[in-house]
């Protein structure tokens, strides 16, 4: 217990929302009272699935932005991204000659990527970057990975990368675990899986009035008593669920409250505590973006340095380098 690590991160590809605050912005905060964080920006995972790494400068900083706003506080969690971290990278070497090419080719996460994927080829980073996110995760020796499902499977690959380090060349590395949250899944105002592509997620950083309009626009049915049935009704269950996470209310005890006022209450009712709930963040967040945050990622990025220098000297030592 007393000597985990955490270590999560993000690609810095756009905003983030309300799915990724309360699915995993929310649960950090909390662990950065308990334990020593890392959160990486994941810049160099960018190109894995596009062919250009696009706005990679501004998306670094409004991801920062993001951060900072919803309280991860860099005088307590190291705040850093790949590009900076060039002996992170270097230990994607040694740890690619650990995984088989079948093993690669076996992760469903990355199988699920190249079927969705819109590249015209799939290139050879798409099947290794699992083992990249092991260097992410293995240089600061992290034990605990706060991740959603979908990325178990890379968490599966470092357990064995780590296990197979330490068979070869000696106890180097412990083993991390998965840590996922028992957060209800919040979808997207169209039912689907919240996603900025897909045009249905409330960035945090989106105007009340940006809000307003994604919710006016959000999927319902016409039943005018409004009702918390998740078989049955998912669109209308799941803007309560939205609603009951802003105001820490049971969605139920909401629908109650709405009854039968039908989806224009609901929708005015949801529009309220969203932008309630934001309100306090997004001021934070503009006041953020006035001064000179980079200055705060440059400091973690020196830190988290120092620790991957440190980890490859191991490497080297234990490989006999
Ligand atoms: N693959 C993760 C995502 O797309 C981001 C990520 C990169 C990550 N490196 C990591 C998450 C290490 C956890 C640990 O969301």
């Amino acid at each position: 217990m007393h000597n985990d690590v955490v270590l999560t991160g993000d690609r810095p590809t756009g905003p983030l929302h309300l799915g990724h605050y309360f699915g995993s912005l929310a649960n950090r905060v909390r662990l950065q009272d308990t334990y020593p964080m890392y959160v990486l920006i994941a810049d160099y995972q960018v190109i894995t699935d596009r062919d250009l790494p696009g706005e990679i400068q501004r998306n670094t900083t409004e991801l920062l932005l993001d951060y900072l706003a919803v309280g991860i506080d860099p005088g307590k969690v190291t705040i850093f991204q790949h590009s900076a971290i060039p002996e992170l990278n270097q230990l994607l070497l040694p740890f690619l000659s650990l995984v088989s090419v079948s093993e690669l080719s076996r992760n469903p996460t990355v199988k699920d990527e190249i079927a969705h994927s819109s590249q015209a080829a799939v290139s050879g980073l798409m099947f290794t970057y699992p083992v990249h996110q092991a260097a992410d995760i293995l240089f600061c020796k992290g034990t605990l990975v706060p991740v959603g499902k979908d990325q178990l499977p890379h968490v599966e690959v470092t357990r064995l990368v780590a296990r197979r380090f330490n068979e070869r060349y000696g106890e180097v590395f412990p083993l991390p675990e998965a840590m996922m949250g028992e957060r209800p899944m919040l979808k997207g105002l169209d039912g689907g899986k919240m996603s900025k592509s897909r045009g249905n997620a409330i960035a945090l950083s989106a105007t009340e009035d940006e809000t307003a309009a994604l919710i006016r626009k959000a999927r319902t049915d016409s039943d005018r008593l409004i009702t918390f049935d998740e078989t049955n009704r998912p669109e209308v269950a799941n803007l309560l669920t939205l609603a009951g996470l802003c105001l820490g209310r049971p969605p139920q005890d909401i629908a109650e409250e709405i009854g039968y006022g039908g989806a224009v209450a609901l929708k005015s009712l949801v529009t309220e505590a969203v932008n309630e709930f934001l309100r306090p963040i997004r001021k934070r967040r503009a006041e953020l973006a006035e001064t000179d945050v980079r200055t705060i990622l440059a400091a973690g990025n020196e830190k988290a340095r120092e620790r991957a220098v440190a980890t490859l000297g191991e490497v080297r030592a234990a490989m006999g380098f």
